[in-house]
């Protein structure tokens, strides 16, 4: 693959060429690499054909692309998407020499018929077998899909949970052995239907400072997301090896951006440590429309890394929060510190960073409880287009948070939704945003990530100015501001 051109993300996965959409079969080995598969068109810039990519890595930025894992049989065959466990125990038979056994469970999609199949892996992940007794779950439907398997300790068995797509039901399954399987329990119509359910997951996420663990069901809609084509929302709850229940009835977004679908956590995650998630960083509405350089032959691109906790802090309950996981493998040079903003304005031209890529933070503290006023602004420029990124924080009232990407040119679309905004963070008299912009992507973090967004832009000159100012601010408030240059993980 060519990874130079300008709309490349320089720190997030892409694939070498040709058309991607959901992260799949995410698992960590035993020697602590990190296998990322995912929908992979091999063929063309649009979805179709769908086989198993690969890549892994070490750190989550530096990936090494490796053969395709899962290919079709036949040309109406898609291997849709789905996930893979490590069997370490030989449940499933399939290794019995060997405790790095790598088991992926996807759809096998015709236009018969949607099916759960399983194929396994002797060499740690590279190369699959694809079971001789498959599919392993079949219902005869054309709308049966993504299954998501972890492994319950407590009742020693493996759980799958798989969408009945357009009946908006999530199925719960369990089996001793990744062969057999018993439906267990559905839960249905929660939250935002949509018009269809897909790639569900279900994980335990700790809750901030504290050593519970809480179960979490996400679920990705498409299309018929609020702000159109698909998003994520997720169910805050308990499982007790059959049964998810919910906490509230309530329907919690992922993200308040448009780009954010068909996430995964990372299968073996060590024990004490907050789940890994990595989301397709696109939208069903444009995704297979948007811009590709000449050079460049490929679409999409998957979220940051994020470490994941729960927090139950604002009015309306658990919250995900979401982290870029430690970007310390990609940070390069400090490119500006400002310990006391105040009212005022920093100005930085970034063009000698070669990757594009920045992250900035912003901390504000000692924010009054009353008649609290100002701003804090950002704007990232092109010094070639004036094109622009922009977004900011009202510290006042009720107030939001804003995004903007509709002053960027190079697409023109009308489900290119060009404002975005938040609300509901709390302050606790701080306030931190945190943010990563990447050639075409750009990922923010609010309040330590009690809320967070990604949107995807594509500039017809490189962004290389970005300018943060505050304004108006309660005396006695203080802003300072970090900005980091991000090395390219693909030169
Ligand atoms: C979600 C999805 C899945 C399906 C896959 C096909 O984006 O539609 O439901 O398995 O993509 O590529």
């Amino acid at each position: 693959g060519n990874y130079t051109g300008a709309l490349r993300p320089q720190i997030h996965f892409s694939p070498p060429e040709h058309f991607m959409n959901d992260p799949n079969g995410m698992f960590i080995d035993a020697e602590g690499t990190y296998h990322l598969y995912y929908q992979y068109n091999p063929t063309d810039i649009v979805a179709g054909n769908q086989h198993w990519g690969h890549a892994t890595s070490k750190d989550l930025y530096h990936w090494e692309n490796q053969q395709i894992a899962i290919f079709p049989d036949t040309p109406e065959e898609g291997i849709f998407s789905g996930s893979a466990v490590v069997d370490v125990n030989n449940t499933s038979g399939f290794f019995p020499n060997q405790t790095n056994g790598v088991v992926a469970i996807y759809t096998l999609n015709t236009p018969q018929e949607e099916t759960q199949e399983i194929a396994y892996s002797t060499d740690g992940g590279y190369t699959f077998t694809k079971y001789s007794g498959n599919p392993v779950i079949s219902i005869n439907s054309t709308q049966f899909r993504d299954p998501k398997v972890i492994w319950h300790a407590p009742t020693s068995k493996w759980v799958m949970v798989v969408s009945y797509a357009q009946e908006f039901t999530i199925g719960i399954f369990t089996s001793s052995n990744l062969k057999q399987w018993t439906h267990a329990s559905n839960f249905t119509n929660q939250g935002l239907l949509g018009l269809q359910y897909e790639c569900p997951n279900m994980v335990t996420i700790p809750m901030n400072g504290t050593n519970e663990l809480m179960y979490v069901l996400m679920i990705s809609i498409n299309p018929g997301a609020p702000q159109g084509g698909s998003i994520t929302q997720y169910f805050p709850g308990s499982f007790n090896g059959t049964h998810f229940t919910a906490v509230d009835n309530a329907a919690r977004i992922a993200d308040f951006g448009k780009d954010n679908y068909a996430g995964q956590f990372f299968y073996g995650t060590p024990d004490g440590q907050p789940p890994i998630f990595i989301a397709w960083a696109s939208n069903w509405e444009y995704s297979q429309v948007v811009p590709t350089g000449p050079l460049e032959n490929w679409r999409s691109a998957m979220s940051l890394p994020r470490v994941n906790t729960l927090a139950n802090i604002t009015r309306t309950g658990y919250d995900l929060v979401s982290l870029p996981y430690d970007l310390s493998t990609v940070y390069d040079t400090q490119i500006a510190k400002n310990s006391s903003l105040g009212n005022g304005t920093l100005l930085l031209d970034y063009s000698t960073v070669a990757s594009g890529a920045v992250y900035f933070e912003a901390n504000v503290t000692g924010i009054p409880t009353i008649n609290t006023t100002g701003t804090l602004n950002f704007t990232f420029t092109s010094s070639t287009t004036g094109e622009s990124l922009r977004g900011g924080f009202f510290f006042g009232g009720d107030t939001p948070f804003w995004l903007d990407r509709g002053k960027i040119g190079g697409f023109d679309n009308p489900f290119f939704t060009d404002k975005f905004s938040t609300n509901n963070i709390i302050s606790n008299g701080k306030f931190q945003l945190q943010g990563v912009i990447d050639r075409s992507i750009f990922e923010v973090f609010l309040d330590g990530g009690i809320r967070s967004a990604i949107a995807t832009f594509f500039p017809e000159g490189p962004l290389d100015q970005l300018a943060i100012s505050a304004g108006d601010l309660n005396p006695g408030v203080k802003v300072s501001v970090n900005v980091w240059g991000l090395k390219s993980a693909w030169a």
